[in-house]
């Protein structure tokens, strides 16, 4: 079987959803700071809302917060905003930054009185970290032992009340102790178009873009619901119109920037085309086994799940059965190939 070269394109993908050096610019001054101003979400925030001011009237540290979701719809940015509303410092790190009990403990005693400790990734952490974690949220306070043999010393030391805000892509990764911890526990879910073109007419006004309400949608509509992909296409579709239109982004010149970087009416690339086409030409469309995949697009199991899939079923291209995944006609009609015959109409879980 063919072997599909998938990691030199997977790297410069323009719709990958992941965090990438290149978008620090747009993210630091793009980034909302009130709850106001974070577009989209609205039933995370809402309640977020509720458990922000419970706290405030209370002057407490809110409870600890697990949020999770596909990359690039906003975790940080949201646990940043939770920081601003309550009026308290955040300290950001991430599972595989903090690589032993000592990093943690040295992390937790800086904290002050209801701050908020951020931790990305946390399904990342090592598991001699998360002991150490369990009585600090519980607790609030950690045993850390120093030195070894007849030189061991315990320590029991008193942590003030913070609140940990952890993220994950999917909070099935995270041991169910872990998770039990947390009291509040948030989806973040895809953004709408009509969200996206919002985040994108803030973001154009930040950045100094002109950009028509129709320029906005058309980018949003190729943008696979997340506003950091959303936000770097902004970038790129403004230098097509500045060097072949008037630097205005319309809807024409958008559509015209868009095709040429590859990027379909469905906001996929030709990573996303070559998956649905390997599945279709190598295994008549599925089911396909998750490793199988893995192998003959050369990713890991764990990025086709938590990258690539996400989207494609939420426009229903793809299903996950429990014998595989299934293309589904949609995604043979919008690649314009034919379902074989026979082919399930909409292949179900229970298929
Ligand atoms: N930029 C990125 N995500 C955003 C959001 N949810 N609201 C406003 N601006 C954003």
């Amino acid at each position: 079987m063919k072997r599909l070269e998938f990691e030199s394109d997977f790297e410069n993908r323009i719709v990958a959803p992941e965090y990438n050096p290149l978008d620090a610019d747009n993210e630091l001054s793009l980034r909302p700071q009130t709850i106001e101003e974070y577009i989209g979400q609205s039933g995370a925030k809402e309640n977020l809302k509720i458990f922000i001011q419970a706290a405030r009237q209370r002057g407490e540290a809110m409870d600890h917060v697990l949020l999770y979701g596909p990359p690039g719809l906003g975790k940080t940015t949201l646990a940043g905003v939770i920081a601003n509303e309550m009026g308290v410092k955040i300290r950001i790190t991430s599972g595989p930054a903090i690589e032993r009990p000592g990093d943690l403990a040295s992390l937790l005693t800086q904290l002050e009185p209801n701050d908020i400790l951020f931790i990305d990734e946390i399904h990342r952490l090592a598991r001699t970290v998360e002991e150490v974690l369990y009585p600090a949220m519980e607790d609030f306070s950690i045993d850390i032992i120093t030195g070894k043999g007849m030189g061991a010393a315990a320590y029991h030391l008193n942590l003030p009340k913070f609140t940990l805000i952890g993220a994950t892509t999917r909070a099935g990764q995270i041991s169910s102790p872990l998770r039990d911890r947390f009291g509040v526990q948030l989806r973040l879910e895809l953004y709408t178009p009509q969200e996206l073109a919002s985040i994108i007419l803030r973001s154009a006004g930040i950045l100094g873009i002109e950009i028509s309400p129709d320029g906005a949608a058309a980018i949003a509509s190729r943008s696979r619901g997340t506003p950091r992909i959303a936000n770097r296409l902004l970038r790129r579709v403004r230098d097509f119109a500045q060097v072949l239109g008037d630097g205005v982004v319309e809807r024409d010149i958008a559509f015209t920037a868009l095709d040429r970087l590859g990027i379909d009416a469905m906001g996929l690339d030709n990573i996303d085309r070559r998956m649905l086409k390997t599945i279709i030409t190598n295994y008549g469309g599925g089911p396909v086994g998750i490793e199988t995949l893995a192998a003959a697009v050369g990713e890991e199991a764990v990025t086709i799940e938590d990258v690539y899939e996400p989207y494609l079923m939420q426009i229903g291209y793809l299903t996950r059965t429990p014998r595989g995944r299934c293309v589904t006609r949609l995604a043979y009609d919008h690649l314009g190939m034919t379902p074989p015959e026979g082919a399930a109409e909409q292949p179900t879980l229970f298929e």
